[in-house]
């Protein structure tokens, strides 16, 4: 069966299903393809912090309301190490600007909700999605539903389809160039039942590892210990978790993060990688199909918002306007906001981790570093601009 559209969209993370949300609203057709199933997909718990530019994004685009009333609106966080924790004040340093914690899956929920009000299909459960074309003015794309073949042609491919997705390596290599590096930690994060014991995010930098408190509501409590990126799950008991965040976490206040059950267990690697150029003809890649960055400084999602806003942007100029400059300016605006995330978070990623056999050198490097953070203001205000977004 064959369909047409404007914009074929693959991929239903945060990056698809918001730029089919923004395109809709300005009144571009678009058919949204993802391969797993709606409950995997509104289910998988990622990323929870969300920058001022990603709020705002929600709230311009009419998808405010849940956000305002259950986000946690964070005007500082505290870098803990040596014992200690010290507060950076994000919104004193930045003229106001905060951040949110609202947990990724709520954003899906509430761009899958959209999307359904809208009567435009989100197609879950594909298989073998293959785009061709790419160069022509009708990029193609083949996928089986149901065990029927589809064909859909359209003006534009997006490729939402993430890290692992068949848009990337569908660029001609030729065209292509990827930089990648890798970390040698990954990090094993929690969901626990327990109400937040403090009101904002805790990094610390521990001499066995650094450590994440986090939360998602007044009841949740998210955790991250650092560990090696193959690290095997089944060695790490419920009371070995706690045990392990209360060292590191810990300050000699006597302050420990809450315990209580926990309802989900996972382990990631650490990655940067970037693809350059993000588009080939007719094809334009967002998100984590483009780029990877380490976790450490919470902005894979938002990167990830900001490509979709621009590239929405860009295709409403190239159809209301015939204008194909912002398609054409895209790539080259996007890799630069991309590659200041990357500097960004690889430099948090190496103050906060723990090199397995450094000398000692390294672990005083790092309380110098940090030591200088805390007690520069210039210091704070470049962290906080950059950690805001
Ligand atoms: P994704 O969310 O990966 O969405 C891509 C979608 O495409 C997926 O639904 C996938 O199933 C689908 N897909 C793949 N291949 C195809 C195909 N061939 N056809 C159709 N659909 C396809 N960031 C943070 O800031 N903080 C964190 O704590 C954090 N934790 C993370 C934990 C994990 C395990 C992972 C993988 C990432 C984490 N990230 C985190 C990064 C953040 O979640 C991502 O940057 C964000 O999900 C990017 O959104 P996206 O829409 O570009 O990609
Ligand atoms: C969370 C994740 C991050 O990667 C981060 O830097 C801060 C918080 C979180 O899941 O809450």
């Amino acid at each position: 069966m064959t369909h047409r559209t404007q914009v074929a969209i693959i991929g239903a993370g945060p990056a698809g299903l918001m730029l089919g949300h923004l395109l809709h609203r300005a009144g571009i057709d678009s058919v949204i393809l993802e391969t797993r199933s709606e409950a995997y997909v509104v289910e998988r718990v990622r990323a929870g912090v969300l920058e001022q530019g990603t709020v705002d994004l929600m709230r311009e685009s009419g998808l405010g309301e849940r956000l305002d009333r259950e986000g946690l609106r964070h005007e500082g966080l505290s870098i803990a190490f040596a014992g200690s924790r010290h507060r950076i004040d994000l919104s004193g340093l930045t003229g106001g600007r905060a951040i949110t914690i609202y947990g990724q899956h709520e954003v899906v929920k509430d761009l899958i909700a959209a999307r359904t009000a809208a009567g435009r299909p989100v197609h879950f459960n594909v298989e073998r999605v293959v785009v061709d074309e790419l160069a022509s003015e009708r990029p193609r794309v083949r996928y089986v539903q149901d065990d029927a073949s589809h064909e859909i042609l359209s003006d534009f491919i997006a490729g939402c389809d993430g890290s692992h997705g068949t848009c990337r390596s569908s660029m001609p290599a030729a065209h292509t160039q990827t930089f990648e590096h890798e970390y040698p930690f990954g990090w094993l994060g929690i969901l626990a039942e327990a109400a937040p014991a403090s009101d904002e995010l805790i990094y610390s930098c521990h001499s066995r590892g650094f450590a994440l408190f986090s939360m998602r509501s007044p009841t949740i409590t998210r955790l991250y210990l650092q560990c090696a990126p193959d690290e095997d799950l089944s060695q790490w008991s419920d009371d070995r978790i706690w045990s392990e965040l209360r060292v590191r976490l810990g300050t000699e206040d006597g302050w420990v993060p809450a315990d209580g059950p926990i309802l989900q267990k996972s382990v990631t690697g650490m990655r940067s990688v970037v693809t350059e150029p993000m588009r080939y003809g007719r094809l334009f890649l967002a998100g984590d199909a483009a780029h990877i960055v380490p976790p450490t400084g919470a902005k894979g999602l938002n990167l990830a918002m900001a490509d979709v806003r621009r590239l929405a942007s860009a295709l409403v100029s190239f159809y209301v306007a015939a204008d194909d400059t912002a398609l054409n300016e895209y790539s080259g605006m996007a890799l630069r906001r991309t590659w200041r995330a990357q500097r960004f978070s690889s430099w948090m990623t190496s103050a906060l981790h723990r090199v397995e056999h450094a000398s000692g050198f390294e672990h005083r490097r790092q309380l110098a570093e940090l030591e200088y953070l805390v007690g520069s203001r210039a210091a704070m205000t470049s962290f906080a601009e950059n950690y805001v977004g």
